[in-house]
């Protein structure tokens, strides 16, 4: 690292969302309900898949890896967020608000990378049916999930080794309420060419393709429900397909809203509230979309609960 006669930057100043002090309590209160929420959700629906063998389908495994995700993806900037909240010293030290960029960058792409597999799955059982079993074999499962875990650890690793080169002058206070890339590239005053290149040529694609293929896997599979006739068949894929597109729509919706957002220089209302949507409000509603719509995970949960009350 080049240290001209620059300070070196040892700790950020997160300045939180731009909430009036008057209503400070009331905001803490519900954004600790929503992450509970979350918490809860998500556990429920891993330890749901992990006890009923009837949900140890390719469908409810990738479901289940989901909402890991989801659980850590909340769990990198919830609990700061709070934090800050109650207390006066709301600084971060450098190097965990690099963790906390490198974490939420990393769940962030796996969630993406989860939901193409997810779409790709159903794809499969619908559009493919008789081929689903051995296309869907636990091998491939279990190296879908591998390689999208190694090539978000790889992404977002690229991007913090990137961000560790820069150095900070004088200004250390973050408009956001975590270490957000974007937030963090305005505050360096070195040269943030390379950066901002590897965000357009890689976190670009990384976005948009995953995006174009669940796009291409529920046109097909809309193609293939308008040939089935029988009204039952029809109406068991959408209650499926139904709630993963509400995901897909929920989590890319609010992506794609930031990135038309105009990019103002300071931290608005607006692009605050679409930033805590994707990583607050859909974790949180991820699982509840997935099981209040859904017979087998309803199932489930009952049968759970018989065998623990019988025991
Ligand atoms: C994630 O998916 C893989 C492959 O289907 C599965 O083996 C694993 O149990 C899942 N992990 C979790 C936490 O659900």
């Amino acid at each position: 690292m080049i240290m001209n006669n620059k300070t070196v930057i040892t700790q950020f100043i997160l300045l939180g969302l731009p909430i009036l002090p008057e209503y400070q309590h009331l905001f803490y209160a519900l954004f600790l309900s929503m992450y509970l929420t979350t918490i809860l959700g998500n556990l429920i629906i891993i330890i749901l898949i992990q006890l009923d063998s009837h949900l140890h389908t390719p469908m409810y495994l990738f479901l289940s890896n989901l909402s890991f995700s989801d659980l850590c993806f909340s769990s990198v900037t919830m609990p700061k967020l709070l934090l800050n909240m109650q207390s006066q010293d709301t600084s971060i030290p450098y190097a965990g608000c690099l963790t906390q960029m490198y974490f939420s960058n990393l769940f962030g792409s796996l969630e993406i990378f989860l939901l193409v597999i997810m779409a790709y799955d159903r794809y499969a059982a619908i559009c493919l049916p008789l081929h689903y079993t051995s296309i869907m074999s636990p091998k491939l499962c279990v190296c879908l999930v591998l390689l999208s875990w190694v090539i978000s650890m790889l992404y977002s690793m690229l991007h913090t080794l990137l961000l560790a080169r820069l150095s900070f002058c004088e200004d250390n206070v973050i408009p956001h309420f975590f270490c957000d890339i974007s937030a963090l590239l305005k505050l360096a005053c070195s040269d943030i060419h390379i950066n901002e290149l590897m965000i357009f040529f890689l976190g670009g694609p990384l976005t948009v393709i995953p995006f174009l293929l669940i796009v291409v896997s529920y046109i097909q599979i809309v193609f293939s429900i308008l040939k089935i006739s029988s009204t039952r068949a029809i109406h068991k894929v959408f209650s499926t397909c139904g709630s993963h597109l509400s995901v897909v729509s929920l989590f890319y919706g609010t992506i794609i809203g930031l990135y038309l957002c105009p990019s103002a220089n300071n931290f608005s209302v607006k692009k605050a509230s679409i930033t805590m949507m994707y990583t607050v409000v859909t974790p949180m509603l991820n699982p509840f979309i997935y099981s209040l719509r859904n017979r087998d995970i309803k199932e489930a949960l009952v049968r759970v609960l018989i065998k623990k009350i019988s025991l």
